[in-house]
Parts: structure tokens; sequence; C-alpha cells
């Protein structure tokens, strides 16, 4: 099977005929995709809570904990998993590091509702504005 990749959705086209592990036949030719926009809104993988913004929920006393990948599937999973995965993570953890330590972060309109322009990537619907104030301390 080769792939075809977007960032909300990611399959792939069978080269010859196969089964999948769950017993469904695919026929040579045939496409088979998975939405990982759609997997990161599913109760049935995230709880009914699933829609709601709870960072915490990757948080067990204080510290992270990883989903399994098949799970949370923005990376892939499996032997063709995103190989700079690890490397991604470590760029917006020192991203973030960085930014906290120096600036506090502010809405700048609270009623603003946060909402995604979906694009082939997902872009925040008019912007995100934040007041950035530097930490004096
Ligand atoms: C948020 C950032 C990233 C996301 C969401 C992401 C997502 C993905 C996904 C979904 C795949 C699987 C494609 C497929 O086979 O269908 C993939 C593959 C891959 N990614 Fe990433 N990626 C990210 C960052 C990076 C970075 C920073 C690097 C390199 C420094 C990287 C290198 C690769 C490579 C080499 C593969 C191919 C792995 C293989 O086919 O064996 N990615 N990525």
């Amino acid at each position: 099977m080769f792939p075809f990749i977007c960032t909300w959705k990611d399959g792939r086209c069978a080269q010859v005929d196969d089964v999948l592990p769950d017993g469904h036949k695919v026929k040579k030719g045939d496409e088979v995709y998975y939405l990982a926009y759609a997997m990161g809104r599913m109760p049935y993988i995230w709880g009914e809570d699933a829609e709601e913004f709870q960072p915490e929920r990757w948080l067990k006393d204080g510290v992270f904990q990883p989903q399994s990948s098949f799970q949370f599937i923005s990376f892939h999973a499996g032997p063709r998993i995103c190989l700079g995965k690890e490397f991604a993570y470590r760029q917006m953890k020192i991203l973030s590091i960085v930014l906290l330590r120096y600036f506090r972060f502010k809405l700048s309109n609270n009623a603003q509702d946060a909402a995604y322009r979906v694009t082939i990537t997902l872009h925040m619907k008019g912007g995100l504005h934040v007041c950035a104030t530097p930490r004096t301390t």
C-alpha cells in the first residue's frame, strides 16, 4: 500500500488484493483513509468530553502521559510512524518554554470564540489575537 498524506487525513492505496486486520477485504486499487481531524473529536476514542479543550487529559499528577499513537493518530502509527515525531514535540516544548518563560499571554478579546478555518492545514479563523506582557521576575 502507498500513502496519500494531508494534515487531517491520511490513507493508503492497495497495490494488491489484501485483507485488513479486522477481516475487511480490499481489492487492488482500493483506497482506505482515516481522518485524523475526526478521530481527534470522537467520543468513542476520547470519551464524552471529546469536543472540550482539556489539555489536562494528557496529564496524570502533573506528568505528561503519552497516548497510544493509534489513538492520537496525527503522526500516523505503526512501522511508518512519523520519524520526526519526537523532534517535532521537542521543538514545540522548547518554543513554549521560551515564550512562557519571558511573557504572560492573555486573549485580547476574551469574548472571541477560538474557531478553525478548515483548509489543508488548520488555521485560526480570524487569527488568535493575544497581548504578550514581558515577565518582570
Ligand atoms: C507537527 C509536526 C508533524 C506532523 C503532524 C507529522 C505527521 C506525519 C505523518 C502523519 C506521517 C505519516 C505519513 C504516511 O506515511 O502516511 C509522517 C511521516 C514522516 N515524517 Fe512527519 N510530521 C511532523 C513533523 C516532522 C518532522 C519535524 C520531521 C523531520 C524532522 C518529520 C519527518 C517525517 C518522515 C521522514 C516521515 C516518513 C516516515 C516513513 O514513511 O517511514 N515529520 N509525518
